[in-house]
């Protein structure tokens, strides 16, 4: 049995519909049941990450995790996993985990998760995804008002990787074996900086779309109105200051699926109808 978190999610809900089609026994952890739709004979079990003794039901008869970084207790949680008999945990993190950066908040949350499942005493993977293709459904707002696409950070190139591609990888490392103790750099298959993607949506969308560059301060000022500030600070760092560089392509959801990542375009096809308005 997998215990999939996050699985209304851009990663989970993929998980989840690719190991029940593969036969494999899946069980869902959501926060509200009648919010969740999940395919055919998946078991939802309500739990919320931050709450580690919600978690027990839904911990009965796992063998392996697919795990959210960032919750707090943590260390609780993977103890009660251990607990329930989970041998295996696939830990989404991300490439900001190599910096290590405690003061930075989201390499921080990363770090600490990857050190606590590190801790825990169970085979672990980490997956480090670069940024999600699905970032572009932030554009969603902007995009049902008009052809203008305000665009942030508009000179970071970053190899964006399909959410579909992270829940494959995950799969193989909880069903498979083999990539136990593994650090995997996950990527799409180039860079693309996000005036590029704009031009990838107008041509798959059909329409006139324009990407309108903000500058760093615009950038700044449009996190700062939607998010808290550390992270906007770490967001700042990132891509501003550029500690983080997301542009290099990696080989890794090849080596392990056999099959080239998707591309920016295969991803904006496939979801394109949440685009419709
Ligand atoms: N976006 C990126 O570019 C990127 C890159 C690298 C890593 N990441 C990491 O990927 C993760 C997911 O990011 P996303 O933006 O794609 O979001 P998402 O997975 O689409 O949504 C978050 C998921 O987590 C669940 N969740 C939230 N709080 C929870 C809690 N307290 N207990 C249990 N489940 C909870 C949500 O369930 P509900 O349906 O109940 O809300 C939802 O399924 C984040 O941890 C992020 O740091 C993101």
């Amino acid at each position: 049995m997998i215990l999939v978190t996050g699985s209304t999610g851009n990663i989970g809900t993929e998980l989840v519909a690719e190991l029940s089609e593969s036969g494999q026994r899946v069980r869902a952890l959501v926060r509200d049941p009648a919010r969740a739709a999940l395919p055919a004979g998946v078991e939802a079990v309500t739990g919320d990450l931050n709450k580690p003794e919600s978690l027990v039901d839904a911990l009965d008869g796992v063998d392996g995790i697919f795990l959210m970084p960032g919750y707090a207790d943590m260390a609780e949680t993977l103890a009660l996993a251990k607990k329930a008999g989970v041998q295996r945990i696939a830990l989404l993190s991300s490439g900001s985990a190599a910096l290590e950066d405690l003061d930075n908040a989201v390499s921080r949350y990363m770090t600490l998760s990857e050190r606590a499942v590190r801790e825990s005493g169970m085979a672990w993977t980490f997956l480090r995804p670069r940024s999600f293709m699905s970032n572009a459904l932030r554009w969603l707002p902007q995009l049902a008002a008009g052809d203008r696409v305000r665009v942030q950070f508009p000179g970071v190139a970053v190899a964006a990787i399909d959410p579909a591609d992270i829940a494959t990888v995950a799969a193989v490392a909880l069903t498979e074996g083999g990539l136990d103790g593994r650090i995997l750099d996950l990527t799409g298959p180039r860079a693309l900086r996000p005036a590029e993607q704009v031009a990838v949506l107008a041509e798959v969308l059909g329409r006139p779309l324009v990407a309108e560059e903000l500058t760093d301060a615009e950038t700044r000022a449009e996190l700062e109105a939607t998010m808290p500030q550390p992270y906007v600070d770490a967001f700042v760092s990132f891509f501003i200051d550029g500690k983080l560089d997301e542009s290099q392509v990696y080989p890794t959801v090849r080596e392990v699926t056999g099959r080239d990542p998707h591309t920016f375009e295969r991803w904006a096809r496939t979801h394109a109808a949440a685009f419709a308005h």
